[in-house]
């Protein structure tokens, strides 16, 4: 794809939810009273959008992500592990497959094909497939709304389809704000090295927007998360020693105490001289909070891209790495 046609996929981002919101729904686990999300980058990251999602939906249920070889020494019989590699070829992805196998887990397999479609198939255990020939992290809707899907035909979540529908709705209607505000994000960021800045519940939403500066414009960022920010990280603006641009995302519902703090920490930081810009996600529903704040940080790393002359869709770094690791014996 070149590097426009790329922008432009990122840029159909609703679309893609809306065309991958019956994925999984065939697919139901019974006795199950945990969840685990296993696998590696642009593909681990539903697990975090998951885990935010049920915070608030199930707050009773235990989600964890893991990414490593193993799966965590909890999981038993009565956990779910979603083990989701887009290529299917992850070896990480791959070994805690094997991992939760050997503890009795209820597996099911979110992937293109690849091993893990393989391995899953010979294990007889259930396997959604996603359409190819897309990055890994620009498959995300692809790869997030079967867990929805799946947990919700289990029984662990309250059905997701209203709020899906009114999420893409939204993200439609309101793309060329999307598109502005992002642009003139990329504008500021250019030069600088992001700080994103998120209350903990929605951690996963900042950890995103790192990771896709690291992977569509290629540069660093960093995250961290309210309150605990202001008990370290908050220090080093006392003597700075890069360019940065702190990004704060604030979502309507985080609490009031929260929010107090983000104002005050944009104020402290602003004395010294470091720019920032404030995202409130705003939206009636979770899931619309969660995909639209997702969705302008997929916008502005792929317009700082541009900007910046980079080619936002090859990770030639990433499939290099791959490579002369696979030349390793793994034992
Ligand atoms: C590439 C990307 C990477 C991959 C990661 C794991 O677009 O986002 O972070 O997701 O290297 O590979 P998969 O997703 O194929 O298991």
């Amino acid at each position: 794809m070149a590097a426009d046609s790329f922008i432009a996929f990122v840029e159909r981002f609703p679309e893609h939810l809306s065309d991958a919101k019956h994925l999984g729904a065939g697919v139901k686990v019974s006795g199950v009273d945990k969840v685990v999300v296993t696998g590696m980058g642009g593909s681990a990251i539903a697990g975090n959008l998951l885990q935010t999602y049920c915070a608030e939906k199930s707050p009773s249920l235990h989600v964890h992500v893991s990414r490593g070889y193993d799966v965590p020494a909890f999981v038993d019989g009565r956990t779910l592990v979603f083990a989701i590699s887009y290529s299917g070829n992850t070896e990480e992805t791959l070994s805690a497959v094997k991992s939760a196998m050997r503890k009795g887990a209820k597996i099911v397999a979110v992937t293109s094909g690849g091993k893990l479609k393989l391995q899953a198939e010979q294990l007889n255990r259930a396997v959604v497939e996603v359409p190819e020939g897309i990055q890994p992290r620009a498959a995300l809707p692809y790869l997030f709304l079967p867990l929805l899907n799946v947990m919700h035909n289990s029984g662990l979540i309250p059905d997701p389809s209203p709020e899906i529908s009114s999420a893409v709705n939204a993200l439609k209607s309101a793309a060329s704000s999307y598109r502005e505000r992002a642009r003139s994000l990329a504008d500021k960021l250019a030069g600088k090295v992001p700080l994103i800045y998120s209350s903990d519940r929605m951690a996963g939403i900042a950890y995103r927007w790192k990771a896709q500066f690291n992977e569509n414009a290629k540069i660093h960022a960093f995250t961290h998360v309210f309150p605990e920010l202001n008990h370290n990280e908050l220090v080093g603006f006392t003597k700075l020693n890069a360019n940065y641009y702190v990004i704060m995302l604030e979502d309507e519902a985080d609490m009031r105490r929260v929010k107090e703090r983000v104002k005050l920490t944009k104020e402290m930081i602003g004395k010294k001289d470091v720019a920032s810009t404030q995202i409130v996600i705003k939206g009636e529903h979770l899931l619309t909070r969660i995909l639209s704040a997702v969705h302008i940080g997929d916008l502005t790393s792929v317009y700082l891209a541009k900007l910046t002359g980079i080619d936002p869709e090859p990770v030639a770094i990433i499939e290099d790495f791959k490579k002369q690791l696979g030349r390793v014996p793994f034992v």
